[in-house]
């Protein structure tokens, strides 16, 4: 076993983990980081698409935008589909300029890594590590202990412990479960997402309601489209080929004089959609950050945005507790709460207002429609969408 001693021990190089990592040694705070996966399986792993505008200034802050600030796509709206109808929300008219970035998190996650091994080294983050554990949490001695890649275990005594390893993770469940409150639900269906080698046809997000279940119309580049179909949650990808799903999508986009372009379809996968919180997000010297907390369903593109917001909190709040001020890391929680439950509310929203329920009557699907045309009239409905996607203040 070999002992060592850091400031913070970091669990999980997502998002939330990596950026974490960044802006402590911003502060000159020395962490441990560990990662299951390999660097090779985290920089692949497709998952989100859209920064919010707070996202971007928090990246750009924190000196790691280089690329974001070349590649990343600006969007001022996107459109809502409906109806056999397809309308703008305008998001720099309804908020006063705000915008989003498409930006993959698979490339976030490329430009954290490279920022930290070239500030650090290759040691700056463990990757396939196996046996994470963490102890005494409620001491002044937390304890990170793994396995490396090589075989040797590792207990590493930290001032305090970062669970930021998702939802699968083995840091929420090390907190004691009565201290803990949960809230979930799960919603009867899935996405099907693809990864298209074709130029999208669109110049902003399409979010399509149809009789036959939701689809997203999204990109990565000028040249790479991702698009997503709504689909029952036990579906079974292999009964998917290509060209049954660009028959689906092709319909449910449909509009005259419109044509989906089609190209060879990169990547396919199916993601089941929950909404998930669990408070505190502290129990003595751990913290929790991102999925590890909260899961949102993908439709409101919050998900990688709250991690990285989360971690704007506990940055400043961990540096303030190791300077032995325990102020902000007492608030941590309850900020980081707040936003979350609202980005909770408007992807419940968004995913129930444009999904298909299996099953539901036929009121179900007036009721959404009406929901939408109010939502396309009404400036003062629009405006809350609008605020809501691109985001509200970072802390
Ligand atoms: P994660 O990105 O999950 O990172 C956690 C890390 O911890 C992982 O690298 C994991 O390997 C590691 N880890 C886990 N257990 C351990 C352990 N015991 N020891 C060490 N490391 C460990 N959001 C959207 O907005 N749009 C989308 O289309 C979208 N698609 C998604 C698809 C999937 C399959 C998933 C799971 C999520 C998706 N999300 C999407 C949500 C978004 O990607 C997440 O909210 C975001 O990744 C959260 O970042 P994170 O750092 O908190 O967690
Ligand atoms: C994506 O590009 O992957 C994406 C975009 C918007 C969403 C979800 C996913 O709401």
């Amino acid at each position: 076993m070999m002992r060592s001693r850091t400031q913070v021990g970091i669990v999980g190089a997502g998002p939330a983990g990596l950026l974490l990592s960044h802006l402590l040694s911003l502060r000159g705070i020395d962490t441990v980081h560990v990662e299951l996966r390999s660097r090779e399986y985290c920089e692949a792993r497709q998952r989100a698409g859209v920064l919010e505008d707070g996202s971007v200034a928090l990246l750009r802050e924190a000196g790691v935008a280089a690329r974001l600030d070349r590649q990343g796509l600006e969007h001022g709206g996107i459109y809502l589909q409906f109806d056999g109808e397809r309308h703008h929300i305008n998001f720099r008219d309804l908020t006063g300029g705000r915008t989003v970035t498409v930006y993959a998190q698979t490339e976030v996650v490329k430009d954290l890594i490279a920022r930290r091994v070239a500030d650090a080294g290759p040691e700056a983050i463990h990757f396939n590590v196996s046996g994470t554990e963490v102890a005494d949490l409620d001491s002044d001695r937390p304890v990170l202990r793994f396995t490396d890649g090589g075989g040797t275990r590792h207990e590493v005594s930290c001032d305090a412990v970062a669970g930021c390893d998702g939802f699968h993770g083995i840091s929420r469940v090390s907190m004691p479960a009565t201290m803990l409150t949960t809230w979930e639900r799960d919603y009867p269906y899935a996405w099907l997402g693809i990864l298209a080698d074709v130029p999208p046809s669109t110049d902003e997000l399409i979010y399509a309601h149809h009789s036959s279940g939701f689809a997203l119309h999204s990109l990565r580049s000028p040249t790479v489209s991702r698009l997503y179909l709504q689909v029952d949650p036990d579906e079974n990808i292999a009964e998917w080929p290509d060209e049954r799903i660009w028959a689906e999508l092709s319909r449910r986009f449909a509009l005259p004089g419109w044509t989906l372009q089609q190209g060879p379809v990169l990547e396919k996968n199916i993601t089941p959609m929950r909404s998930f919180v669990s408070a505190p997000m502290r129990y003595g010297r751990l913290f929790l950050a991102g999925d590890a907390a909260h899961i949102v369903p993908p439709t409101g593109a919050k998900g990688l945005n709250l991690a990285l917001a989360d971690v704007a909190v506990l940055a400043p709040a961990l540096a303030a507790l190791l300077h032995g001020d325990d102020k902000l890391a007492s608030a941590y929680s309850a900020t980081c709460l707040d936003r979350v439950w609202r980005a909770t509310h408007f992807s419940w929203w968004m995913t129930t207002m444009l999904h298909r329920t299996p099953g539901a009557d036929a009121m179900a699907a007036q009721l959404q429609l009406s929901q939408l045309r109010y939502v396309v009239a009404s400036r003062a409905a629009a405006t809350s969408l609008a605020e809501n996607y691109t985001g509200f203040a970072f802390h």
